[in-house]
């Protein structure tokens, strides 16, 4: 959202970055999260559960989509909305690692809390209160392990709290299969009466396909108080989260459900199965944005493409390939069949990526070919290069620990099964030959060979049988 606003006097904005002292001078402001100063929303994320169902060492939220931590994409979803100006994420298990990550990528506008030992849900979000206690304003609430939730739905949802006066809405979707969520239990006039875990619920409750998706926006104010009188009397002896919501209904506050349409969006991962389903789902959402866009996928089940990666008109993706990371690839392309895109990559227009090639951290060029089981890392390939079949860049150099970049001029060529050792250059027009083991730069239209002559022996195999 763009939004511009004329200030004529001293005023001080401050927003990360977002810093403005205009001492009476006529300034014009453009602040593309407008929303975020406005609304005053905060978010708590929960992240402290061990996640026992996964079978893992590893925390939860830091298992990973496209090499993206489920963390992350709720956090970029939270932040996608920009209505949302500091989040409070909670960390437990595996606390350290789950804080560095944190720091390191959201630190401008997210910070942890630390929950130990972890109660449960309820409890969760009772860590947050002390920062919050004078906060007045909206908070909502998410779960660090349904990545698929978008800012468009976050959005919706905080609106239709806002269009309802709500001072607690749950996000609700209806599952033909509820198993193992929360169930929403209304009273016959619909109005809701409380939330219900799987483990306490009774044989008819288990009937009810409306789910809890643990995506909460509440009043903090009025709400905050629940925190600290939620029981553990139930099943699993936690303090529920959502017993908010009978709590609620008790004090007479404005309880509301807002109910999904697209159930995808709140899968929550709890396994390693779910982590699979969630990335096809995402997957499949990735896809569809290409193809929509005009980029021809011979066979969506078995292609990968992250989000980050944009892709241009006309380009042909062929089966089984796997693009991943931040990557921008052209029109008219071919990619595939099986190549492995790994991020980081800047390919031009009519360019041909074939079976069997890596590329990674690479700038190719317009009508360049490296078509068929070839190596390209840390490399920039100019326009109308020919890679030939089995050319590897070897750009590590593990004793030292150091990427070289390979650099190679328009109009290039190398021979089939030649290794580029980096840091290298190849000028324009130059061309390496089959074989090759290239370990100094090659001048322009220059030929570099570098192999044993051939020798021949004449009837050397029938003689040998003779013998
Ligand atoms: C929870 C909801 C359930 C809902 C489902 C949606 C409760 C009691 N249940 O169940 O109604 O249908 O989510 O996905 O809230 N966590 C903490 N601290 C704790 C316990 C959990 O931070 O002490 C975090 C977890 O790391 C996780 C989230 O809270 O990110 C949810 O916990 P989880 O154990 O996955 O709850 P569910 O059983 O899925
Ligand atoms: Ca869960």
């Amino acid at each position: 959202m763009i939004f511009s606003k004329i200030y004529n006097y001293k005023q001080i904005i401050s927003q990360n970055s977002y810093y403005f002292n205009s001492n009476g001078v006529y300034v014009i402001f453009i602040y593309e999260n407008i929303k975020e100063l406005i609304m005053g929303i905060k978010s708590i994320i929960l992240a402290a559960g061990k996640g026992t169902r996964m079978k893992s060492e590893k925390s939860k939220g830091l298992h990973t989509i496209f090499d993206k931590t489920l963390l992350g994409y709720v956090l970029d979803a939270v932040n996608g909305t920009h209505m949302i100006e500091q989040s409070y994420v909670i960390v437990g298990h595996q606390a350290e690692a789950v804080t560095k990550f944190v720091e390191e990528n959201y630190g401008n506008n997210a910070k942890t809390i630390l929950q130990t030992p972890q109660l449960g849900t309820g409890h969760a979000v009772s860590m947050a209160c002390e920062d919050l206690d004078n906060f007045d304003g909206e908070v909502i609430i998410l779960c660090g392990d349904t990545p698929l939730i978008t800012s468009n739905t976050l959005a919706n949802f905080i609106d239709a709290h806002k269009d309802n006066k709500a001072d607690i809405t749950v996000m609700s979707a209806i599952f033909e299969n509820p198993k193992n969520y929360g169930r929403i239990v209304r009273n016959i006039d619909q109005t809701l009466k409380k939330i219900v875990e799987e483990k306490d619920a009774t044989r008819e409750e288990k009937q009810i396909q409306e789910i809890n998706a643990g995506i909460y926006c509440i009043n903090w104010q009025k709400v905050k108080k629940a925190f600290s009188e939620l029981k553990s009397n139930n099943a699993q002896g936690e303090y529920y989260l959502t017993d908010i919501i009978a709590w609620g209904v008790k004090k007479n506050l404005n309880v509301q459900a807002f109910t999904l349409k697209d159930n995808t969006e709140i899968l929550g991962i709890n396994s390693k199965v779910q982590l699979a389903e969630a990335a096809k789902i995402l997957n499949n959402r990735n896809l569809k944005k290409l193809m929509e866009k005009g980029v021809t996928i011979v066979d969506p089940a078995t292609t990968w493409i992250s989000e980050d990666t944009e892709i241009g008109t006309d380009t042909i993706v062929y089966p089984s390939v796997y693009i991943n990371g931040k990557n921008k690839i052209g029109n008219n392309c071919q990619i595939g069949p099986m190549s492995h895109i790994r991020g980081n990559c800047q390919v031009g227009n009519h360019v041909r990526i074939g079976n069997f090639v890596e590329i990674k951290n690479s700038i190719i060029k317009d009508n360049t070919n490296v078509s068929h089981l070839s190596y390209v890392g840390d490399s920039e390939l100019g326009s109308h290069v020919n890679i030939g079949a089995g050319t590897i860049t070897a750009n590590y150099n593990p004793v030292t620990k150091v990427k070289n970049r390979t650099i190679i001029g328009d109009y290039a060529n190398t021979g089939s099964n030649s290794v580029l050792v980096a840091p290298i250059q190849l000028e324009e027009g130059a061309f390496v030959a089959a074989g090759a083991v290239a370990t100094k730069n090659v001048k322009a239209w220059a030929l570099a060979l570098s192999r044993a002559p051939m020798k021949v022996f004449e009837n050397w195999v029938k003689k040998t049988k003779e013998q």
